[in-house]
């Protein structure tokens, strides 16, 4: 069986710097999880995880897990999968599609958080992806959660990857009040 690529292991470190502040034990959803990174970072933290994806085929390369619950939706062209449901953190790296973004700020529930970071206009100069549908324009992610989550942390800026290239990234860290 081939191994996965180093980029699609590892966790963005976005995502475990902010790790610690989702409570223990509560359900995070991994959407568009791809292989899983984020899916099992934080089932092996303890955490009960949704992971969805239009296809489950490189996550249950992975062994099952009793806390895992893994569903296949295509996110563009079927319903919105996750209809009533809400989760203590929402977790989505290396994809956008613009017309769910209002769905996956209400997926994180009260006292929740969104950890959200994905490719950003600028990307172009260094490569893929350069379709304008996939690049985050400057401030976007900050304007989708105005008014309803209270922004922790935000960055837009060219950065490091894992492959020792540069790529044009914007980050947010989010977080809804508690009632
Ligand atoms: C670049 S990968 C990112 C995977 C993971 N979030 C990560 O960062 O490691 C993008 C993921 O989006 C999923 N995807 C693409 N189109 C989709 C759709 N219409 N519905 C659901 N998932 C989709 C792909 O299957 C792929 O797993």
């Amino acid at each position: 069986m081939n191994k996965p690529p180093v980029h699609a292991v590892a966790p963005e470190p976005w995502v475990v710097r902010f790790a610690t502040q989702i409570p223990p034990g509560q359900r995070v959803l991994d959407l568009a999880c791809g292989h899983g990174r984020h899916t099992h970072f934080f089932l092996e933290r303890g955490h009960p995880v949704t992971a969805v994806d239009i296809d489950l085929s490189r996550l249950a390369k992975r062994p099952a897990h009793p806390r895992l619950e893994a569903i296949e939706a295509d996110l563009e062209h079927g319903p919105w999968p996750l209809e009533q449901r809400r989760f203590a953190a929402v977790v989505v790296t290396n994809y956008l599609w613009r017309p769910i973004l209002p769905n996956i700020v209400a997926s994180v529930e009260d006292g929740g958080a969104l950890l959200y970071e994905t490719f950003a206009r600028g990307q172009e100069r260094f490569g893929k992806p350069t379709n304008p549908a996939f690049l985050l324009e400057p401030g976007e992610l900050l304007e989708a959660v105005r008014g309803q989550l209270i922004v922790h942390a935000y960055e837009h800026g060219e950065f490091p990857v894992p492959n020792g290239c540069r790529a044009v990234r914007q980050r947010l860290y989010a977080r809804r009040a508690s009632t």
